[in-house]
């Protein structure tokens, strides 16, 4: 295996608060390799788009960050803003959860390609308008509709359109933040088929965050398992559905059958307040197997497979 292409080394993130600070991300390290998927997933407030936002730099001023941020070796948190910016876009792409807040209401998709193209490249408005007409048709939308004002499109295509827009500048990274919530099931199915599509068509890595395991079974590689800002596992897609080695990840598996058999199980409790979270394992409140050790320290990310890690006292016991 090549290096990898992203590498995120004892992150933190800090939101500075009235009531403190949140400690969104505590110390995370985690590869993504060229090509593959790495799926995101916990519950809601774990610090998965706090990761995504790490990446691109677009965390709010006055945000505490440490550790490192490394694309195809350059040091990201380093970076003065400006040169941030070029990296934005070029080689980090982006895709959120509702396009809507991304398009301009007033500019057609044509208007908004051509200010993305040369916002970043030196390129004439005919040769962007004809890299946009070949990005739109490569996500199944009709060159024709380039005229068109975001509004006249389904949920779906404004979706295909914001994918298009993303890979037109051909990013080494794309970062997709819930990028199928907002749409129906049908659409959602048709939108992971085109990731899907995506991994074989294009040379470029994902990172897909989701809530939903069941889209990280359809489309992922390998899966990072968040729980109160901390990484708890990380392994292949088969690695941990197969064999999940942390009691939270074996929740949110059971939460998805469960869901399919119609009957409502989910982890009891909730996610603790991440300004002052409880000592030693995070998710000791919340876990069946959890001993004195588990409320005193605080268990270390190990290795108990190659290439499978747990943050967990008691990981061997699942294997
Ligand atoms: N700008 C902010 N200022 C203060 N706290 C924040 C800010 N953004 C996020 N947080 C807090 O940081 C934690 C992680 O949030 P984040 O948005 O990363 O979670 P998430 O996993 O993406 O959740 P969801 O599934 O709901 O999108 C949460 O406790 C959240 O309330
Ligand atoms: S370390 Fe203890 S509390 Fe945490 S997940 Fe493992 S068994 Fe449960
Ligand atoms: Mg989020």
């Amino acid at each position: 295996m090549t290096g990898p292409l992203l590498r995120v080394q004892d992150l933190y993130v800090h939101y500075s608060t009235r009531r403190g600070y949140v400690r969104a991300l505590e110390g995370i390290t985690l590869d993504v390799y060229p090509s593959e998927t790495l799926g995101i997933v916990g519950e809601t407030g774990c610090g998965k788009s706090t990761l995504g936002k790490a990446i691109l730099g677009i965390l709010p001023p006055r945000t505490r960050v440490s550790g490192q941020i490394l694309l195809a070796g350059v040091e990201l948190t380093k970076l003065r803003r400006e040169e941030y910016r070029m990296i934005r876009g070029k080689d980090i792409a982006l895709i959120f959860q509702d396009p809507m807040t991304r398009l301009n209401p007033l500019m057609t998709i044509e208007d908004h390609f051509i200010e993305e193209i040369q916002s970043h490249e030196n390129v004439s408005k005919n040769m962007a308008r004809e890299r946009a007409r070949e990005a739109l048709v490569s996500m199944g939308i009709h060159e024709s509709r380039i005229k068109n004002y975001p509004h006249e499109f389904s949920g779906g295509m404004r979706q295909r359109i914001m994918i298009a827009m993303a890979l037109v500048l051909k990013p080494s990274l794309l970062i997709a933040d819930e990028p199928t919530t907002s749409l129906d099931v049908i659409v959602e199915s048709q939108i992971l088929e085109v990731f899907h599509d995506l991994k074989r068509g294009y040379k470029m890595s994902l990172l897909l965050i989701t809530h939903n395991m069941g889209t990280v079974a359809e489309v992922c590689d390998r899966v990072a398992v968040l729980y109160a800002g901390r990484l708890v596992e990380i392994g292949s897609v088969k690695q941990v559905f197969h064999k999940p080695l942390h009691p939270y990840t074996q929740g949110l598996l059971a939460s998805i059958i469960h869901l399919e058999t119609k009957e409502l199980h989910s982890i009891e409790g909730s996610p603790p307040d991440l300004i002052s979270p409880p000592e030693g394992c995070h998710f000791h409140p919340r876990c069946q197997f959890a001993q004195p050790i588990c409320v005193e320290k605080d268990p270390p990310l190990e290795e108990f497979e190659p290439g499978h890690f747990a943050a967990c006292h008691f990981g061997d016991k699942f294997l």
